[in-house]
């Protein structure tokens, strides 16, 4: 007997939402529009953005919204197109990509992939950083 794990394949971990709920896609993409992101609960725990493409899909991969200064957790601005962080002022693109210190890397990133069953699961990522063209720091 092996017991249920709270992950799935390779690490991964079906993302929750704010109550402690599967992440439901198809009401995330039926209440939301493209470029949008929402908070789940996403690998070890940490706060991840789920983004929404400008298909009606999700893109294939979260945004943790885990501040690399002093780890604050780090607030979408829509209307700047991007992420801010209130503790110390810290910016980064869209795509999480740093633009503003103090904070001194991107913000990590997960894959994510929508299931059949309708729920999002994250996996680790340990490719390249497509932002920087550079290994991953937090694999
Ligand atoms: Fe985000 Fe300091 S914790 S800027």
């Amino acid at each position: 007997f092996i017991p249920p794990s709270s992950g799935g394949a390779g690490g991964g971990v079906i993302a929750k939402d704010a109550l402690g709920n599967d992440f439901k896609v198809s009401e995330f993409l039926a209440s939301h529009k493209a470029g949008d992101r929402v908070l789940a609960q996403g690998l070890k725990g940490d706060p991840t953005y789920v983004v929404m493409a400008g298909d009606n899909a999700i893109v294939d991969y979260g945004i943790n919204a885990v501040c690399t200064h002093l780890g604050c957790v780090v607030p979408w601005n829509g209307s700047e197109n991007k992420f801010k962080c209130p503790c110390h002022g810290s910016q980064y693109d869209s795509t999480g990509k740093v633009v503003r210190g103090p904070a001194p890397l991107s913000l990590a990133l997960a894959h994510a992939t929508a299931t059949p069953d309708d729920k999002v699961s994250f996996t680790p990522w340990t490719e390249t950083d497509f932002r920087t063209n550079e290994e991953p720091w937090w694999a």
